[in-house]
This record gives structure tokens, sequence and C-alpha cells, in this order.
């Protein structure tokens, strides 16, 4: 492995990394907008310029790689480079003052104030003053269909959206229109990025405040917010996502990448909009036996009542709930899958599964079996089945598994349905207890892939709500069950 020097320290890397991602290594972050790991470099910024000794300019380390060392000296120092000279803290404050040049001061009603790398590098690197004392070039905001917002005044022509929409989207849908101080970003004719499934993530890319997400904008400043790692439900990937909320709220939800793992850069707008189902509206909802409000207690009795108990999880919830259901069953044998929703792979680079359902894997480890409802429903109208509880999301479900499970819940002699909010079978259920959302609890998955991925708790429930675990140690109370 060759050698590199970086500002004088010593590190060996593969031949080939690029010194910007060797600079990492070190701890040594250097300032880019144009690069990123996803996309075709460019090297068009020029903010993330570096000395390297024997080369008569500053080079771009965002396509500058390292070279193999000579075949007799494998470890010998093949290059060195300086992120700490006056010439390039020269470069970069000219870079800064030159992409400045036309950006407006309008921080103050910018969404993108507080994690804009304008802002950031510009206090770090930049010069402070401004030597521009004419007009600035304006434009007026412009929606790039239902979901984007692009004001061209902030751009500053890094050019990543327009590469994710060719490269990785694959619609094309951006381009750059004019020279010169007429750049700008903007859509080929007739085409909106309502039709691109992924387009949300161009709103991430942008390093500037010029693309925002309409339903974002203006809605919080992004200082007070706070992130939650979390992983997306709309899939069996479990993408790890960041919930952003305040005043147990949430407003954003965000991609957070795994380093090494390029699937976890993007996520589906379907995801990405996901976070209004975690915000909790109207009366809060409460355990129900019969049709009527009734306490936890009645419920426990009731199904104390009956006999052999066999359970239901939907594969959507987290391993910890999987493990504590699993246990309401009578015998192993009595714990079965449901959940069999399927999504289409647009993007099979991303989407590596078509699988729907989040920890299918997760429950399948602990002996739930999907695919065995109509077993299930013999049993029960046999008798060798006296209670079903049921772990339930509606929007998982085809319409043909529904049907399936109200068979069973209607030939049960006792059913319990367990559910973030009553769903039409959910009420056919004898008896329905509510439970917390996945951001409002902690738990973690297997992915498609065999992957443990965790999620933590974002909000808070409100009252008389719980986890499965606290509603099962309940139930299991219950002499019969223990
Ligand atoms: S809109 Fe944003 S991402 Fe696109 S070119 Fe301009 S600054 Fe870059
Ligand atoms: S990040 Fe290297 S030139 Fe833009």
């Amino acid at each position: 492995m060759p050698t590199i020097k970086i500002n004088d320290v010593e590190l060996s890397v593969n031949p080939g990394t690029l010194v910007l991602d060797a600079c990492r290594q070190v701890g040594i972050d250097i300032p880019h907008y144009c690069y990123h790991p996803a996309l075709t470099p460019v090297a068009t910024c020029r903010m993330c310029l570096v000395d390297i000794k024997g080369q008569p300019k500053l080079a771009t380390s965002c396509t500058t790689t390292v070279p193999p060392a000579p075949k007799d000296k494998p470890d010998a120092v093949v290059m060195e480079v300086f992120t700490n000279t006056p010439a390039v803290a020269d470069a970069r404050a000219g870079v800064m003052e030159f992409l400045l040049i036309n950006h407006p001061l309008d921080c103050p009603i910018c969404d993108q104030a507080g994690e804009c790398k304008l802002q950031d590098y510009s206090y770090n690197y930049g010069s402070g003053d401004s030597r521009m004392v004419e007009a600035k070039r304006h434009y007026r905001y412009e929606d790039l269909g239902a979901k984007i917002v692009i004001d061209k005044n902030r751009c500053i022509h890094c050019t990543r959206c327009v590469r994710f929409t060719r490269e990785i989207s694959g619609g094309g849908e951006l381009t750059v229109a004019n020279r010169g101080s007429r750049l700008e970003v903007t859509t080929f004719s007739g085409l909106s990025l309502d039709q691109n499934p992924f387009a949300g993530n161009v709103v991430d890319l942008c390093p500037v405040g010029a693309l925002t997400s309409r339903d974002f904008r203006f809605r919080k400043r992004v200082w007070y917010l706070k992130s939650a790692p979390s992983i997306s439900r709309c899939s069996a990937l479990g993408n790890p996502i960041w919930i952003d909320h305040e005043g147990n709220k949430a407003y954003r939800l965000r991609p957070r990448p795994t380093e090494g793992k390029e699937t976890t850069l993007f996520i589906t707008d379907a995801e990405r909009y996901a976070y209004e189902f975690l915000n909790r509206s109207g009366a809060t909802p409460a355990p129900r036996l019969k049709a009527a409000p009734a306490s936890a207690e009645a419920i426990r009795e009731a199904l104390q009542a009956t006999g052999t108990v066999a359970v239901i999880g939907q594969g959507t919830f987290g391993c910890d709930t999987a493990q504590r259901l699993g246990e309401l069953a009578s015998a192993a044998d009595l714990r079965y899958g449901s959940g069999d929703r399927t999504l289409p792979i647009l993007l099979p680079r991303f989407q590596t599964s078509a699988d729907g359902i989040l920890n299918r894997r997760g429950f399948t480890e602990r002996g739930f079996r999907f695919g065995a409802l109509q077993e299930l429903l013999g049993k029960v109208q046999q008798g060798e089945v006296k209670a079903v509880v049921l772990l339930h999301d509606a929007a998982f479900t085809s319409a043909a598994e529904t049907a399936l499970l109200g068979q069973i819940l209607q030939a049960a002699p006792f059913s319990l349905a367990l559910e973030v909010a009553p769903s039409d079978l959910g009420l056919q259920a004898t008896a329905w207890l509510p439970i917390t959302n996945h951001a409002e609890e902690s738990d973690f998955i297997v992915n498609h892939d065999g992957e443990l991925r965790r999620y933590q708790k974002a909000l808070q429930a409100p009252k008389g709500i719980r986890t499965v675990p606290a509603w099962v140690k309940e139930l299991a109370a219950v002499p019969a069950l223990a």
C-alpha cells in the first residue's frame, strides 16, 4: 500500500483513493461543494484545492487520486499533500468571494440557514469582506413541480442536482441553461420533478438554500430541530433516516447515510414524506372491549377466560416487539406472520428488494411463519385455537389478506387487536389496544440483507398508549399465559 503524507502526517491508503477521502481519514475535512461520493466528479467549484509537493498549481482533491507505489518500494511516500498553506487559504477565500458575488444576503429567511455550506465555509474560509458594489442578478423563485422550489439567486452552480437527475434517478429533468453570470439551473421545458419518485433528494444534495422542499419551507428553523436516528418503515431495506423533530412533532425525514453503504445515500419520496403519519392528531385512542371503552384489566381478564392463544404479528414492527408478542402464543407453532405489501423496483442500484415488509426477517427468526394464515383459520374454525392476538397496521396488508384476517377474527371466540390507530379490521376484534408508533419507541429490525438496524424514540406517546412489550407484560400477568 502506498504511503502519503498529509500535513506531515503519514498514512497508508489504497492506490486510487481520492486525496479528499484520504484527508478525511486523518481527520481533515476538506471544504467542497460539487463533490458527492455517488456522482461523477466534475471539479467545478474549486473549493477543495490542496497543495501537492512538486506540482506547480494547486490541485482539486476531489479528482486527484493517490498513485500506486513503485514495485521495488511498496511503502514509499508517493505524495505529500498540504491543506494549510497560505496558497490554499488564499484560493479558498477567493472561491468564496467569487461564489458570493451574486448570492443574496437572505440568510434570515433562508431555510438552509444553520445547515448551509456557504455559511459554514464563508465563516471558516472566507475573507469577511465583499468588494462587490454592482447590483446582484435577481430571479423570482420557481416551482419545479409540487414538491420542490428553486431560488436561483442562491444557486452556486455546483450541478449536484443536475447530475443526480441524470446519473441516479435517471429522468434528467434538470439542466443548466445559459452562460457566464446568466448561468441557471432549470428544468427542460415541460418537465417537472413531480414524476421523479426520488426528487426530494435534490434538496439534501443542494449545499445551499437554492432547492427547498415545499412542505418544509418556512416551517421551522433547523437549529430548533433535534434529530433522532431511525429507519424508514416503507420497505424491507430499512433505510437509515433521521427524524427531525421539535415540540413532540416530526417536521421532516432525511437519509442517514452509513459509511461504505451506497444504498443508504438516498431515500424515495414515499419514505421522505411519511413523517405526517408519525404526528398524532385528534382524540387519543383508548382500550376497547366489545365496542365499548374498557380498562386494560378487563381485557386481561377476558383473555384469561379463553383457552389456546395464537398470535399474528405483522412484520413491520421491531424485533423486541416480535419477541414479546411471540411469548403470548400458547405454543411455538402458533406464531403467524402477516403483511404482504410489495413495492415496484424503481432504481435497482438502490432498491435491492421489492419486499414492503420491514422486519419480515426479524419476525421469521423469532418463529413467526408468513403465508400460513389459512392454516390458522382452519385451527380457529376447528376450535383448536380459542383466542387470537393481532398486531396490525392497515397500510401494509392487501385487501385479500385483510379479508382473511377478518375471517380469523370473526371465527375466534376472543380476539385482540393491537394497533397505532383503530382500523376497520382492528375494530372487528373483540378487544382493541392502542400502541406506540415507531417514532415513539426504540427497537431494532433485521433488514432483508440480514443487517441489524436500530431506531430510537423521537416522540413521546400520549398517556395511555404503550409499547407492545409493555402491553404484553400486562397481559402476561394472566396466570394461564404466564
Ligand atoms: S440548485 Fe443547488 S445543487 Fe443545484 S446546482 Fe444550484 S447549488 Fe448546486
Ligand atoms: S469539490 Fe472539488 S472542485 Fe468542487
